[in-house]
């Protein structure tokens, strides 16, 4: 048993993909994304995905983060206060219907309509041009189809040794929710089978509870 101050040995093997696919399963199930919040505002988001959020932030000098799906804006805010603590940065968060009671940052825009939208995407655009680091989480429709074709018109924001993020392939690859049908795991499937320019980072499991278990796709 590792004790806090005792380092665990390096050879000591990881837990089988199994009791890990079970654990994320009862992580998910639990619901506990309902109670979850950043600064008082509701994130349906696993902790351990914002912290892995954060060192990519960091580590690549992210200057633009492009959300799809605000809902109650508890994610973009965590990535707007993370951008203010780095000294840089905005994001961008689109919803098909925006709330009024969204928190409101310096470094948050917000854009009323479909992600997929060609006057959303136009905005989004303009906006990465004059960005040097573009990371993408895409956390609106999680339906295959829908996710696939996100996937495929915000691919090309992303810059090299970047990160496109596919929220909440958990719900098909687990599978944490099977009722949901074909979702983000499907769309990452399809949207990788040939495909050159992106990889999966598995790497960034590495805290074992996530709902990006697949979804993690760097820009090559
Ligand atoms: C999973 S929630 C977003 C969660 C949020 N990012 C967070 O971490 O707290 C999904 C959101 O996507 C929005 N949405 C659904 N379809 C959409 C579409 N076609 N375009 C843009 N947003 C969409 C919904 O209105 C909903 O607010």
């Amino acid at each position: 048993m590792v004790q806090p101050g005792n380092k665990k040995s390096a050879s000591e093997p990881p837990p089988p993909a199994e009791v890990l696919r079970i654990a994320n399963i009862i992580y998910f199930r639990s619901q506990v994304f309902e109670h979850t919040e950043w600064m008082g505002h509701k994130a349906v988001k696993c902790p351990m995905d914002m912290w892995v959020y954060q060192e990519l932030m960091h580590k690549l000098e992210t200057d633009l983060l492009i959300e799809t799906g605000t809902l109650l804006g508890g994610s973009a805010l965590f990535f707007a206060q993370m951008f203010e603590l780095m000294g840089r940065g905005k994001v961008i968060s689109i919803d098909i219907e925006l709330r009024d009671d969204l928190p409101q940052h310096p470094r948050i825009e917000y854009i009323e309509g479909s992600s997929v939208a060609t006057e959303v995407l136009d905005q989004v655009a303009a906006a990465s041009e004059t960005a040097n680091s573009v990371m993408v989480l895409l956390d609106s429709d999680h339906k295959a189809p829908y996710k696939h074709e996100e996937m495929r018109l915000y691919a090309k924001f992303v810059t090299p040794g970047s990160y496109m993020i596919a929220e909440d392939t958990c719900f098909d690859a687990y599978p944490a929710f099977p009722e949901y049908g074909p979702g983000p795991a499907a769309a990452v499937q399809k949207f990788m089978a040939g495909n050159a320019d992106f990889e999966v980072d598995r790497s960034l499991e590495r805290h074992m509870i996530t709902f990006v278990p697949g979804g993690f796709l760097r820009r090559k």
